[in-house]
C-alpha cells in the first residue's frame, strides 16, 4: 500500500538545518511512502477558550493528520527542550479532549543541532507528550544529529557517507516501523 507521513518540523527559520534533515531523510524513503510537511506557522498561540470555535488553521492541521499514516518530527532544541512552535502545535491538534488527532498514528522523532550534545533533551521531551497523546514512537535507533560542514550537500543530500548510511538504516527502521503499526 501507500504510506502518508506527516512531517513536523520545529523550527521556523528559513535556512532551518532542521527543515533541511528532513528533507534529505524524505530522500532516503522509499517510493510507497510520501511526505507532506504539515504549517505550524501560521497557527494561533493555543487558547482553551477556543476548543469548541478551532481556527482554520488548526482544523487544517487535524485534517492533515487524519489523513496520514504515520508522523515524523524533526526538530531542534530550544533551551534544552522543545520548541514553544512544536509544543503548540502539539497542543492544538489533540483538543477538543477525545477529539486528539495524533492518537494512534505511528511517529519517529529526530533532530539536528549545532551542539553536541543537541536535541537529546528536546527529542525526549517530546517522547514524553507522545506517549501522552498515544503516538506509538519509534524507539531505536536514536539520531542525535550534530550538524557540521558538509552534513548536506549542494543537492540537499546527506553529505558524508558515514552520516548517510546511518540516516538510511534510521529510515528503514522507521519505515518497518510504520507499516507495523499503521491501522
Ligand atoms: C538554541 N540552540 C540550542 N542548541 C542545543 O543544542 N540545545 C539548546 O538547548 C539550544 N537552545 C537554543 C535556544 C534558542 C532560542 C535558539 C534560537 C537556539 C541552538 C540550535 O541548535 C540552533 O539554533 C539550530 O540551528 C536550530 O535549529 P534550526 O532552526 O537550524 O533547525
Amino acid at each position: 500500500g501507500q504510506y502518508q507521513i506527516a512531517v513536523v518540523v520545529g523550527s521556523l527559520r528559513r535556512d532551518s538545518f532542521n527543515r533541511k534533515l528532513a528533507d534529505a531523510l524524505i530522500k532516503l524513503a522509499p517510493p510507497e511512502f510520501t511526505f507532506k510537511h504539515l504549517n505550524i506557522g501560521d497557527l494561533p498561540l493555543y487558547n482553551q477558550d477556543d476548543d469548541e470555535n478551532q481556527a482554520e488553521s488548526v482544523k487544517r492541521l487535524k485534517a492533515e493528520i487524519a489523513g496520514a499514516q504515520g508522523l515524523l518530527f524533526v526538530t531542534p532544541e530550544y533551551n534544552r527542550s522543545m520548541p514553544g512552535v512544536l509544543k503548540n502545535a502539539l497542543d492544538h491538534a489533540s483538543r477538543p479532549y477525545g477529539q486528539n488527532a495524533w492518537a494512534g498514528k505511528p511517529g519517529g522523532v529526530i533532530g539536528a543541532s549545532i551542539g553536541s550534545i543537541g536535541t537529546a533533551i528536546a527529542q525526549q521531551h517530546l517522547r514524553n507528550s507522545l506517549a501522552y497523546l498515544d503516538v506509538p514512537t519509534l524507539g531505536q535507533p536514536e539520531a542525535f544529529i550534530h550538524v557540521k560542514e558538509g552534513l548536506f550537500d549542494k543537492d540537499g543530500n546527506i553529505g558524508n557517507e558515514d552520516s548517510r548510511k546511518f540516516l538510511q538504516n534510521w529510515m528503514n527502521r522507521y519505515v518497518d516501523w510504520v507499516k507495523r503499526h499503521a491501522g
